[in-house]
């Protein structure tokens, strides 16, 4: 049986993979900033376990919990948005750039840190990083600047773990989700988070050693980086 674990798995399409595991048996390691208000995963059978992944602190707390565990699946899925705009947007502050950097690049980095040797453990341990088609040079659009830079760092990350845990026997995938109905996505995106959710477990599920650093959509499409 497999051991899942998710961040940002309170709302969304982490909400959606933690509903999509848990519904296929495996042991869902659900974190979330404040399991108290995950009213949603409450009615999951999941582990809800508390992660911000812009505090190193709580991901060393986390990491001392799940010590020796297995974990056969790590879904880096939290992240934000930012401003939309353009070079003129006022919300493009340094607060802001910190922030998305924080949670969207470094967050994703500390999540890898944090549970490679527990992925290790596993047989056929895979890593999945939910970066987006917004952060493929080929999607440039003049907009939405800190999402589309952090997720173009996102894949990089991913690109990279890839090479450096090969030797570990770790698979790293790097994944667009779709545009998703979700608070991010918004009600007029293209797939419900169920769809998503579904496709994203299975391209995991088809990644291995050999195709490790791949960068593609829930449906197996492939994204330049
Ligand atoms: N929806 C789309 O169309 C789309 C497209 C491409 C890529 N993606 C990517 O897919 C992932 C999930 O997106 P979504 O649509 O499900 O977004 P969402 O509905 O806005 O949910 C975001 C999740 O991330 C969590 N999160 C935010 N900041 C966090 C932090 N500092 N520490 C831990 N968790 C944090 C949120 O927790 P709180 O509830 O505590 O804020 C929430 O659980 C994101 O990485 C996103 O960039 C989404």
């Amino acid at each position: 049986m497999l051991t899942c674990l998710i961040t940002g798995a309170n709302r969304g399409i982490g909400l959606e993979l933690a509903r999509h595991y848990a519904a296929n048996g495996a042991t869902v390691l659900a974190t979330a900033r404040d399991p108290a208000a995950a009213t949603e995963l409450q009615k999951l059978k999941v582990e809800i376990l508390p992660l911000d992944v812009t505090d190193t602190a709580a991901f060393d707390r986390l990491a001392a919990t799940l010590k020796g565990r297995a974990i056969d699946r790590l879904i880096a899925n939290a992240g934000v948005m930012g401003p939309r705009g353009g070079l003129a947007d006022p919300a493009n502050t340094a607060e802001g750039w910190a922030h998305v950097l924080a949670v969207n690049v470094s967050g994703v980095y500390f999540t890898v840190r944090a549970f490679a040797d527990n992925v290790a453990a596993a047989k056929n341990g895979k890593i999945a990083i939910l970066s987006s088609r917004m952060g493929s040079s080929t999607a440039a659009a003049g907009s939405s600047y800190l999402y589309r830079t952090s997720k173009a760092a996102a894949a990089n990350l991913g690109a990279n773990f890839a090479v450096e845990l090969k030797p570990k026997g770790i698979a790293v995938g790097v994944y667009h989700p779709g545009w998703v109905k979700t608070d991010m996505g918004g009600s007029g995106a293209d797939i419900s988070s169920t769809v998503s959710a579904s496709g994203l477990a299975a391209r995991i599920e088809h990644l291995s050693t050999d195709t490790s650093g791949v960068f593609e959509d829930y449906a197996g499409a492939a994204i330049k980086y």
